[in-house]
């Protein structure tokens, strides 16, 4: 299993780029699952996610074509819905094909997901929904075996806000006979941009980006051409980076826009934010002020945001509260911030840290995606040696994370 050695204390400096959002790409991929005609997308990562998802339309049926970030996807062959168990618990996100294949084949088989390393992460609102559409949905074998001749428009409310649950039903809801309002939606960037995306397939759309979504089915989609946004938790990884380290980069390819809420954290924490039409510079204090934080649905801080920041605040001057709201078990990386050196307590949903002067490099253990972010964000900031382990989680949704880092100066190594 692959490791990342990184020699920490340095500041990072320069420029890297930005590549697209893996967040938006995923959905955007199973939406062309709608449509007999070929969708082209450009901006698309390579991760090992995406190449999960490409895996899984392939085995369906779709035709995947590949150049770089440019992939092309035909899904008039595709002749088995179904999403295995084996595919589906590797990548949560493989459950967004549920909603394009039972709109446009009338049957889906999609396994649940089960369990993961931040919680529980239930699939109940898509199954609702879908129900509410006038599909039949029953749980075999750990299978959501869904049917239907026509899903139906329908007034949907979603218990909590879910990001893929609204993409998922906002993509089934685009091939239903009717209209069909999704309340309490999701009102992250990225349901925006599959909402273009859906849009420039000819589907009706308004309202995506506020928490009321209306679609206006439609008998079928055509083929498109879209470019996927750029990654903001991408961008805000490498911000904190910058940050933690006192340093003082550039970001192209970047969006300020979708980024408020962090941005204000980073400037509270006394950094200098400058944002240019493509890019966005940061240069940080010599020593961090922390910053307490309360993840909650877009437009507040992100819970994908949430690891990066313990590790900023690990070196910052002061007290800080941390507040995560979305996942029960978010804080796994906790314990290996203070393998190197941070003082932390957790209690329930709650951190407190207290920032040290300095971390010093140990060997830490990744378990999920962002708190493999936040390790080595810490170790980037620590003094000597430090060795991430189990960076698999990196590889699912950082595109050339040691080349990006290597070019701001950092020195890290892929130890195989
Ligand atoms: C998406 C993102 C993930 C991010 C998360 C929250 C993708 C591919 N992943 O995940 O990076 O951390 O949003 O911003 O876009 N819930 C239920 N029942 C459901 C659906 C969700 O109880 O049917 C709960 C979840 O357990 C969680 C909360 O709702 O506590 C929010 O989850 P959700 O927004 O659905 O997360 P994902 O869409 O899986």
């Amino acid at each position: 299993m692959d490791k990342l050695l990184i020699e920490g204390g340095l500041p990072l400096c320069g420029e890297t780029s930005v590549s697209g959002a893996k967040n938006s790409a995923l959905p955007m991929l199973t939406a062309a699952l709608l449509t007999t005609e070929p969708v082209t997308f450009s901006n698309v990562p390579e991760l090992n996610d995406i190449g999960t998802m490409l895996r899984l339309l392939a085995q369906m049926g779709v035709k995947v074509d590949r150049q770089g970030s440019t992939v092309t996807l035909d899904a008039s062959g595709l002749d088995q819905p179904v999403a295995p168990y084996e595919m589906v618990k590797t990548m949560r996100a493989s459950i967004l094909v549920l909603g394009p294949l039972v709109a446009r084949m009338g049957d889906a088989r999609v396994s649940l997901p089960g369990g993961c390393a931040i919680g529980a992460r239930p699939v109940d609102q898509h199954i609702k929904g879908l129900q509410a559409m006038g599909a039949q949905i029953a749980v075999e074998q750990g299978y959501v075996h869904a049917k239907c001749r026509r899903l139906t428009g329908a007034r949907l409310f979603t218990d909590m806000v879910t990001v893929t649950g609204t993409e998922n039903l906002m993509m089934a809801a685009c091939l239903a006979a009717g209209d069909t309002v999704i309340e309490n939606a999701a009102r992250e960037p990225e349901v925006v941009d599959l909402a273009n995306c859906l849009v420039a397939m000819g589907a009706q759309i308004s309202g995506a980006g506020s928490d009321v979504i209306r679609i206006r089915g439609v008998e079928r989609l055509h083929g498109a051409t879209h470019r996927v946004m750029p990654d903001r938790i991408e961008t805000g990884t490498y911000l904190c980076a910058a940050a933690a380290t006192g340093g003082n980069i550039r970001l192209t390819g970047a969006s300020v826009s979708h980024l408020d809420a962090v941005v204000d954290k980073l400037m509270d924490a006394g950094c200098e934010i400058v944002a240019e039409r493509d890019a966005i510079r940061l240069k940080a204090p010599a020593r961090l002020t922390a910053v307490s934080i309360r993840t909650a649905p877009y437009p507040a801080f992100p819970t994908d945001m949430q690891a990066q920041f313990m590790a900023i605040d690990a070196v910052a001057d002061g007290t800080s509260i941390i507040r995560e709201t979305i996942f029960e078990n978010r804080f796994m990386h906790a314990v290996e911030l203070i393998r190197l050196g941070a003082d932390i307590k957790i209690d329930g949903n709650t951190a407190v840290v207290r920032g040290v002067a300095q971390l010093d490099g140990a060997t830490v253990m990744a378990t999920d995606l962002r708190a493999s972010a936040g390790l080595v964000i810490a170790g980037l900031a620590a003094q000597g040696k430090t060795l991430v382990d189990r960076i698999y989680h990196l590889d699912r949704g950082y595109e050339g994370l040691e080349q990006k880092l290597t070019a701001l100066g950092a020195r890290v190594r892929r130890v195989r």
